[in-house]
């Protein structure tokens, strides 16, 4: 038993204080994994919005280059879009590189055999899907929204501040080995939020037997309409649909 005074609290009385709780749950797998989830979240939410709003293409340059412009010219939607959405990725990566840190550690002497009944094939992509989707993030803003490995980056202004998006993903995709590249991006951002929506799930705990099932069908579905949708762009540039 431990025995204290006022002035001077017992070892096993003493308490942790809020922000040292915050700390402790931060150094934590679980709450890197918590970390994950939610930036994850925050991604996939971007990534459909981003969907919607680029299928707009669609409906002709008018409407596209229409819907960029009022985006453009919203500061606080665009720059609240790019500053969240920075931080989320970045918060993502960190916490994916500490938790497989923390994982190495925890085996030092790493598998006799290697054992794939642990983890899905799904599970294994996750180390090189990650990484070759955060590539394609850099490249495709160096692309679409810096213009900068564009070979003929079109604005929709004389200053050359708003870009036209509908004239850059004409001419972007209709070099085959660019389109090729963004549908093999997307087949792995569909394994990528597959595998990220199971272990959701599992590692936080969020087993139900009646919504569990239901929603991984629906995280599985809304990544094959991400990969439809997504990749139905080039495909129509590269089959002349789009011109
Ligand atoms: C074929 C599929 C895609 C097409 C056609 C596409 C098209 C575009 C275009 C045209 C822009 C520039 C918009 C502008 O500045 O007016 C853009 C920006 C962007 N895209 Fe995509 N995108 C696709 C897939 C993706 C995916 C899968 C991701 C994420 C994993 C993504 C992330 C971004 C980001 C972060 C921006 C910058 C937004 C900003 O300017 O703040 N895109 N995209």
């Amino acid at each position: 038993m431990s025995v204290g005074t006022a002035a001077s609290p017992a070892v096993g009385a003493r308490t942790v204080p809020n922000s040292g709780k915050l700390l402790l749950f931060y150094q934590s797998a679980i709450g890197k994994k918590a970390i994950m989830a939610v930036t994850g979240l925050i991604g996939f939410g971007f990534v459909i919005g981003h969907m919607l709003g680029n299928l707009q293409i669609f409906l002709g340059p008018e409407v596209l280059n229409g819907y960029a412009l009022k985006l453009h010219e919203t500061p606080v939607l665009l720059y609240g879009t790019r500053i969240v959405l920075s931080l989320a990725v970045l918060l993502h990566i960190i916490a994916a590189a500490q938790l497989t840190k923390m994982n190495r550690n925890a085996r030092p002497d790493g598998y006799a055999k290697f054992s794939p009944i642990a983890s899905t094939y799904a599970s294994r992509t996750m180390r090189w899907s990650g990484p070759i989707l955060a590539a394609f993030i850099i490249y495709h803003l160096l692309h679409f929204t810096i213009g900068s490995v564009h070979p003929n980056f079109a604005f929709q202004d004389e200053m050359r501040t708003i870009p036209a998006p509908y004239e850059n993903a004409v001419r972007g995709f209709s070099n085959p080995f660019v389109s090729l590249f963004y549908i093999i991006s997307m087949i792995l951002l569909m394994l990528h939020i597959n595998h990220g929506a199971w272990s959701l799930f599992q590692s936080l705990g969020l087993n139900h037997p009646r919504y569990t099932p239901a929603l991984r069908t629906l995280a599985r579905g809304a990544s094959l309409a991400l990969l439809i949708g997504n990749c139905s762009i080039p495909i129509a540039v590269l089959t002349g649909v789009l011109r």
